[in-house]
């Protein structure tokens, strides 16, 4: 089966991959827990883009669902192990001392009872004591975007167009548009349809406190999560 990402693979690191510079920051900030040559797992890796942060001192393993991605991430790190499934719910035989799952990719499970089993999994994976970072955008950040206009960028000589449709309380498709600049006044259009689910802050922490203790919160200024936050990342420990 194909993926929505199949088609943004080519351009993902460039376009959009490129557009958050926390989810770095934060991934650097987590090498104090670790030891050399620690196992570390991404979910939804994508093109392992994040997982160049710890080349060479540890065991790298991503998880996704899309081939093409999958190839962008063998080829930046021939020494990884990546497996394509669904972060929902993955069974490997390795134990992990780190795993990480950024860039509201828990956001694409979309139900509740997903990301409890995603929780779950992350769980039986972790070594004792090991470390559990996310990230997701929150209902108020998906519910602002449904009701603005479209926001354009322009990469290169390229236009992305970003559209947010909420379809139900929880539920939002991102409606990317991907002008493709060919030459002089010509394009290549790639269309892609990302679905996201969001949920109360509360519940998804409350969600996370039954499997881990929690040791950090941030928005996406690093300062304290709020009712007005749009992103929220978490560390957490197994217990
Ligand atoms: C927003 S991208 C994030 C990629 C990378 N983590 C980053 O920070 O740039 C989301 C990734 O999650 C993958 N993905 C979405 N749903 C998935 C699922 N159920 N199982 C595995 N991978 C999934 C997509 O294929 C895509 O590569």
């Amino acid at each position: 089966m194909s993926s929505q990402y199949d088609l943004l693979a080519p351009f993902y690191d460039d376009v959009i991959g490129s557009n958050s510079s926390s989810k770095k920051i934060l991934l650097s900030s987590a090498k104090k827990y670790l030891k050399k040559n620690s196992n570390i797992l991404e979910l939804g890796c994508g093109t392992a883009e994040n997982l160049t942060i710890f080349k060479n001192d540890y065991n790298l393993f991503g998880i996704d669902i899309s081939a093409e991605m999958l190839k962008h991430a063998r080829k930046k790190i021939p020494t990884g192990k990546f497996y394509k499934g669904d972060i929902a719910k993955f069974e490997l035989k390795e134990k992990f001392d780190l795993i990480f799952c950024l860039y509201d990719t828990i956001n694409h499970l979309e139900s509740f009872s997903q990301w409890i089993s995603l929780f779950k999994s992350v769980e039986a994976h972790l070594n004792h004591t090991g470390i559990f970072i996310f990230d997701f955008n929150t209902l108020h950040k998906l519910n602002i975007l449904s009701q603005s206009d479209i926001y354009p960028e322009f990469p290169e000589n390229d236009v992305l167009l970003l559209n947010v449709n909420k379809k139900s309380r929880n539920m939002f498709n991102w409606d990317i548009k991907y002008f493709k600049h060919v030459s002089m006044a010509k394009y290549n259009l790639i269309q892609s349809r990302i679905p996201e689910s969001a949920f109360e802050t509360s519940k998804i922490l409350s969600g996370i406190k039954k499997h881990f203790k929690i040791i950090k919160t941030y928005n996406e200024n690093f300062k304290a999560v709020s009712k007005n936050s749009s992103r929220v990342f978490c560390i957490a420990q197994k217990i």
